[in-house]
This record gives C-alpha cells, structure tokens and sequence, in this order.
C-alpha cells in the first residue's frame, strides 16, 4: 500500500484497502436524473382519446389515458396540458381530479371562429392519439399562500379549473372550504351542473352557486351579471379571502372592478392568464399613429415574411411554418420568447417578462406584436 496515510493512521492501510477493492460505481446518474425528470414533467406526451363526452350543446370533454399502463404525471388541480394540433397548440385546464393519474379529463367549449377549439370539437373521436405537453401552469391552489378558505368565479368554460380543485377536494375529503359562485348565459350551459350539485350537497365545506345572465321562467337561483352585489350576496362577505378568476377575457376587468369595490385587496385575487388580448390596440401603449391591419416584414433564420401588425408574434410564426416553443399563450411561462435584434414590438400588457428580459431585448412572442419590420432570433 504505497498510498501517503497508509503509514501515519492505524487501520489506515486496511481501510485503503478495502476502498480499493469496491466494485466501481458505473452508474450514470446524469440518465436516472433525467428519467425522472422525464415521468414526473414530460417535455411531451403522446395520449390516446377514450372517451368523447357531451357535457353540453357547445361542450365536450375529451378523456386522455396513456397508451400503457402507467399512471400520467401527477399535477396540481388548476393547472393545464398544451394540446399540438394543426401546426399549433392551445393550452387547456385539466378538469378531472389530480387524485385520479389514469386519465386528464380536457374540458373544451366551442369558441365562435376558435380554429382549434372547434377543430377539436367537430373532429376529435376516441381512438386518436394527441400530443401535449406535461402539466404546467402557476393557477393552482397554494395552501401556504392561499389558505384553505377559497372563493373561484367562474365564467363559461373557465369552471374546469375550479371543477379539478372541488373533485380534488371530494377524492381526499380535505377540509379545505371552496365556494364556486359560476355564471353561464342560461341554465343549459352550466357544465357539469349535475356533479357539482351533488358534489356541493353531499360535502359541507363545498358550496355552489350558478349564475345565470339570460335566465328563462323557470330559473330560481341567482341572475344577471358577477356583480359586486351578488358576490357579496352569494360569499357572504369576503373576508380576505383568496378569490380565484377564470373564465372570458372580459371576465377579467370586470371581476377586478366588481372585487375591487368590495375592497378585496389585489394580491388576494388570482385570474388564470387566457389567452393574448383580442385587441392590443386598445392598450394604452399602443403607438396612436401606426395602422394595426397593415403588413410589416418579419425576418428569422434567414427567411421573411408578412405579417398584419396586430397578429401576436407567435401566431404569425406558426403561419409560417416557424414553431418556438410554447405553452401558456398568454405571456406567462415565457416558453415562447425571442429577442428583437431589429425593429420595434408592442409587447401586451399580459406579458411577465423578467427583469432581464427588457436588458437582453427578449420578448413573449404570444402577446407581442410587430410594429415595424423586425428581425428576430428564436
Ligand atoms: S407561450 Fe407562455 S409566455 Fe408565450
């Protein structure tokens, strides 16, 4: 043993010896790493449709299961899969329970001129294998942050989000308390409203309450719009609660205006991000003098094209064949973002970019619009 310490400890020299003779370790940890990163957040999934199921005349939910028989990435009730179709993708809540890994349950409704909403529902029958991402996405519940006591309104289908979070509550009989306060145009539109009827009755700390906008003679419950008004009415005070919002864009401003003059302070509303605004030009930042219809030249990677100025970045990439990654669609995740080397973007109001964003040039492609010719890296 010709090693230093053999000579200067006692029992140096078998000790030495003993660490000679190991087997060497030939494990490739950087793989299992990997692997597990790959079960628990898949860049990708590929999930067979075993189920096509009306919830209403404009509603379907599509039921996704692995091809094997393993169980799916777990995920936090509230968050969404992006689904790749048609040479885009579009984000959607899970609706079923995280209790439950054998399936995700996509709850889509038909959106007026949606190309992929209405794609999915006219087309999409059991059998067919979708692309999605794993579960991503920052709307979900937090009990250190949130508490246990949540207010969620609701809008159309925006009540999938808030459908995971009260099955998740039913499957592990929590005690958190969940008041879901849901406005739909008529009493035929509510989805789920059987289920959450019977969810709400046979839990005590899970209330319901439907809202409907254009209610018929029959209708007994609460009617009209979310206003301050009936949320009071319905909640019976908020209390510091956290309030959840999902639903319609114009949901968004509206429940803001309603909360706020109940004095629900801001940092205790949450909105699930929808979607790029339907009009950046009504953003106040956006340049007065610039035509939003007319064409400008987009360059990256060595090709061009034309693109109307009030088309988001990413859409207009994808019309061209060009696909960054993506998910949110709504300037959240920041998986889309490139950087403008030349020219000038209206980056939305929806955008989160971080502080080193705005240093480096970067912006979030699926809510920034060019406003002159630009080039940009990917
Ligand atoms: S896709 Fe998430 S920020 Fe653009």
């Amino acid at each position: 043993m010709n090693h230093p310490l053999a000579q200067r400890f006692d029992g140096a020299a078998e000790i030495l010896a003993e660490i000679d003779s190991r087997i060497p370790d030939t494990r490739d940890y950087g793989a299992e790493t990997r692997a597990t990163i790959d079960t628990y957040h898949p860049k990708r999934l590929q999930l067979v449709v075993t189920d096509v199921i009306d919830e209403t005349a404009t509603t379907k939910t599509f039921r996704l299961e692995r091809r094997d028989e393993l169980e799916l990435p777990p995920f936090l009730a509230g968050q969404y899969v992006n689904v790749f179709i048609d040479g885009t993708s579009r984000p959607y809540a899970i609706s079923s329970s995280p209790a439950r890994l054998d399936h995700y349950d996509l709850t889509v409704r038909r959106v007026p001129n949606g190309r992929i909403s209405n794609l999915l529902i006219d087309t999409v029958n059991v059998g067919q294998v979708l692309t999605t991402t794993g579960p991503m996405g920052t709307f979900h519940h937090n009990p250190l942050f949130h508490g246990s006591d949540i207010v969620f309104l609701a809008g159309g289908s925006g009540v999938a989000p808030a459908m995971s979070m009260i099955r998740e509550i039913a499957d592990i009989g929590s005690d958190r308390t969940f008041h879901l306060i849901y406005g739909s145009r008529n009493a035929s539109d509510i989805i789920f409203r059987a289920e959450l009827d019977a969810i709400a009755a046979a839990h005590p700390g899970i209330d319901v309450d439907h809202v409907i906008t254009e209610p018929d003679i029959e209708w007994t419950g609460a009617a009209g719009f979310l206003t301050a008004d009936t949320i009071r009415t319905l909640a019976r005070g908020l209390d510091n609660r956290m309030v959840y919002v999902c639903g319609p864009q114009a949901l968004y401003l509206y429940a803001l205006e309603q909360l706020t003059a109940l004095g629900q302070p801001r940092k205790r509303i949450r909105f699930e991000a929808n979607g790029a605004p339907s009009d950046p030009t009504a953003q106040a930042h956006w340049p007065a003098d610039v035509d939003p219809a007319e064409e400008v030249t987009v360059t990256v990677a060595g090709t061009s094209f034309r693109t109307p100025r009030n088309r988001p970045l990413l859409d207009a990439l994808e019309d061209n064949g060009i696909r960054p990654e993506a998910a949110c669609r709504s300037g959240e995740c920041s998986l889309c973002r490139v950087r403008v080397v030349k020219g000038a973007v209206h980056t939305a109001e929806e955008a989160k970019p971080r502080l080193s964003d705005a240093q480096f040039g970067y912006t979030h492609s699926c809510v920034a619009y060019p406003i002159t010719d630009v080039e940009i890296d990917l």
